[in-house]
């Protein structure tokens, strides 16, 4: 199946393949890694509007976006109708993002605990407040991302009231918020939303190599395709994938060194932006080493360091030495 293009809102978008919201992964840089590799859209991790509207405004948001950070959605998490538009309000006027999307689908309990993220699935009727009450209030489309309710039925119903309320495009995530990430993604019920709205719908869960995303597509019938666990340390799967969709072959295998010159590239974006953040490096570390040899001395040296400068020092002489 050929590679589609995606309009979401205004935004005619050259693909369909996008970059799910994670925290603590989809910061700028790395966002801009994915983008350089094809990615047609991506989302910021999620805003927690609270913290937002409690902390210093704008420091707060520092850093989340930059010019050439396009198209780009920013995601927001919270419960409250009214503290959702000022936070969306101040996110548009900083930083006019393609569209402002609404976590539906977060399962963590400090989360649900406070009402947000997929607790919000089980009140219908405050969903379509919130998307009504934003679409009224913004410039800027919505969207929002769930994951299944475990009936169909119900899942549809909340579909329906989000395209209803104005929402621009739908993100599923094919796993019930019990599921957390057990089981597979449950393609048959993406299909399902597909079928019954007219706005865009993009699936997500489990997309991991060019079979799955093509897989995914064919079965779903859906818009566009998000990408999330299987980006983490491997931004070059946009690239393959678009490649597989648009010539129905693969690229070559990468090189492994290619891991490490994107982690390279990751820490020089990082710097670029000022976001240095040790805890942030390692994290990301671990993922750009994943599958190489090697790597398990590379991540026992990482974990002793707290300095984010000796942490890309130790990377980048380890890629010397080894690649
Ligand atoms: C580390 C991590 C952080 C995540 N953070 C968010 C988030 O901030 N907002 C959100 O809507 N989903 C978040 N998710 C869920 C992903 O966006 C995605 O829905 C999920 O991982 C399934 O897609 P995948 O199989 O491609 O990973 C997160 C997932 C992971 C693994």
């Amino acid at each position: 199946m050929r590679l589609k293009k995606l309009k979401i809102g205004r935004t005619e978008l050259p693909g369909n393949l996008l970059l799910a919201p994670m925290a603590d992964v989809t910061n700028l840089a790395f966002r801009l890694l994915c983008r350089q590799y094809g990615a047609d859209m991506t989302y910021t991790e999620m805003i927690n509007v609270d913290a937002l509207l409690n902390e210093s405004r704008k420091s707060f948001i520092r850093g989340v976006s930059s010019p050439e950070d396009r198209p780009f959605g920013i995601q927001l998490v919270g419960s409250c109708p009214e503290k959702l538009r000022e936070a969306a309000l101040i996110v548009e006027e900083e930083y006019r993002p393609e569209v402002i999307d609404i976590n539906m689908g977060c399962p963590a309990k400090c989360i649900t605990g406070a009402g947000c993220g997929s607790a919000l699935l089980n009140s219908p009727e405050l969903i379509y407040e919130i998307i009504s009450e934003l679409t009224d209030a913004l410039k800027t489309p919505v969207s929002a991302k769930i994951r299944l309710l475990g009936r169909e039925e119900k899942t549809l119903e909340i579909a329906r009231l989000i395209e209803k309320a104005g929402a621009s495009a739908l993100t599923v995530h094919g796993r019930t918020a019990a599921q957390m990430y057990s089981g597979s993604s449950n393609l048959i019920e993406i299909k399902a939303v597909k079928n019954e709205l007219s706005i865009p719908v993009i699936a997500n869960g489990d997309i991991r190599d060019e079979e799955s995303a093509e897989r995914t597509l064919e079965l779903t019938g859906c818009d566009g395709l998000m990408i999330g666990r299987a980006a983490m340390g491997n931004p070059v799967i946009f690239r393959r994938i678009r490649y597989y969709l648009e010539n129905g072959e693969k690229l070559e295998a990468d090189k492994q060194s290619r891991q490490l010159e994107d982690f390279e590239k990751y820490v020089t974006l990082i710097e670029e932006h000022n976001l240095l953040s040790s805890i942030n490096l390692r994290m990301h570390a671990h993922w750009f080493t994943r599958g190489l040899p090697g790597s398990r001395q590379v991540r026992e040296k990482i974990n002793g360091l707290t300095d984010g400068k000796a942490i890309t020092e130790l990377m980048r002489s380890s890629c010397q030495e080894k690649y």
